[in-house]
């Protein structure tokens, strides 16, 4: 008889460390942004992994990297399960590394076990995820879905060294491309499973294990300018200023008020904010932010960003400058498919595990892949639900459990 697949957790947690040390930063996180030098080093650290294995290795046109176990029916759509490998400029060692290797794990221990499948199996790791460097986010996954890289994205330029994204997404295509595979993009897909840490609270909190996640909020991102007239700081009076930094401010104070009230969903952040000429001794001639803006309904989302323009708008006006708005991200509300999440219940049962249904409130790739196949997320909980930071930090024993949880539910979706 077959040995039953196990999840090596020393395997596990010592390629954490190996990944960890890819863009590695002095305070113990990773910078590892979409198409920079540290993602094609993570890529081809997990593209050697791979085919040490003997697995088989492709990517795609938007560099999505997968990595495929055969299965007895090489002609059905394979089982698809990872995440992503980059990170914030100044990210976590989990978030999206955790899901890609414990995907990676799962198909080793499926080896190690000599377990044939009846469909593939395969790891993918998808391209720019966190829409820092280039945004919008989940670009792999959305370009995978659509079944193109859309064509608006190729003048994009990366908010830290100014690069193309068409030059980066083609210098990372070309770095691996001797080594692998080529994939046709938005191929057809059995089913899709991403294991994820909670970037919450509420896991750690209860003390419960595992998150099934049911669905994601919707995400909006914008961009935000002030337009007013740079002169001297010394010699302008009041009444001759058109400083759009006041404006933005005013705006802002206000929003942060009434957007984001203790007791609601709703989540409202500027994460990124600038001024021109940016001169000690003159008022600046443009102010601008971004916003991100979540909520899990659709309706709510549309009253808030109404709300937003109003608001802006007004302080533009009383600071007599001109105001621009731009939406950059439209995210919509998604929830996954009722299928999956009772193959995850199913498989929570059978391993043992004490679960919690939720909601994700950051957004996945999953959120993209539910368009094209049944898809569902695992949640494990992470310390004080801190993430986007380089603190960013989950329990070894708590990432065991989580690939023990992603094996039993791959082993479910598989029967
Ligand atoms: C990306 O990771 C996000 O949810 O903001
Ligand atoms: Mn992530
Ligand atoms: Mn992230
Ligand atoms: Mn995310």
């Amino acid at each position: 008889m077959m040995p039953r697949p196990e999840i090596n957790g020393e395997r596990l947690l010592a390629r954490l460390d190996l990944f960890a040390a890819v863009g590695a930063t002095p305070g113990g996180g990773v910078n590892r942004q979409a198409l920079t030098v540290g993602d094609r080093e993570a890529r081809s650290l997990l593209t050697r992994l791979a085919k040490a294995r003997g697995f088989s290795v492709f990517q795609d046109d938007a560099a999505n990297l997968f990595i495929r176990m055969e299965g007895r029916d090489g002609s059905l759509p394979p089982l698809l399960i990872g995440s992503h490998l980059d990170s914030q400029p100044s990210g976590g060692r989990f978030d999206g590394a955790l899901g890609t290797l414990t995907a990676f794990e799962v198909l080793e221990s499926l080896a190690d076990a000599a377990f044939e499948p009846d469909r593939p199996v395969e790891v993918v790791a998808w391209t720019n995820e966190e829409g820092c460097r280039f945004a919008p986010g989940c670009m792999g996954s959305r370009a995978f879905v659509e079944g193109k890289v859309p064509a608006e994205w190729e003048g994009l330029r990366a908010t830290d060294d100014g690069s193309r994204f068409n030059d980066d997404r083609l210098a990372t295509i070309e770095a691996l491309a001797p080594e692998i595979g080529h994939r046709r993009l938005g191929f057809p897909v059995a089913a899709y499973l991403e294991l994820h840490i909670e970037q919450g609270p509420s896991l750690e909190s209860a003390e419960i294990p595992v998150g099934i996640v049911t669905g994601v909020q919707g995400t909006r991102w914008l961009e935000v300018l002030f337009e007013g007239q740079t002169a001297h700081a010394g010699t302008t009076a009041l009444q001759f200023r058109r400083d759009p930094l006041k404006a933005l401010t005013r705006g802002l104070a206000a929003l942060y008020e009434t957007v984001m009230p203790e007791k609601d969903d709703a989540r409202f952040t500027v994460g990124r904010i600038a001024v021109t000429p940016g001169s000690v001794n003159a008022i600046p001639a443009t102010a601008s932010c971004t916003i991100d803006l979540r909520h899990p309904d659709t309706f709510v989302l549309d009253q808030l960003e109404e709300d937003i323009r109003t608001q802006l708008a007004g302080a533009a006006e009383t600071e007599s400058v001109s105001f621009f708005i731009r939406k950059t991200v439209d995210m919509a509300p998604v929830t996954f498919s009722e299928d999956v999440v009772a193959a995850l219940q199913a498989a929570a049962r059978t391993a043992g595990f004490k679960t919690r249904s939720m909601i994700s409130g950051a957004f996945h790739d999953a959120l993209f892949l539910a368009g094209h196949a049944p898809s569902a997320m695992i949640f494990v909980p992470c310390r004080d639900g801190l993430s986007h930071n380089e603190a960013e930090y989950v329990k070894p024993e708590d990432s065991v459990a989580g690939a023990r949880m992603f094996l039993a539910s791959v082993l479910e979706l598989l029967s």
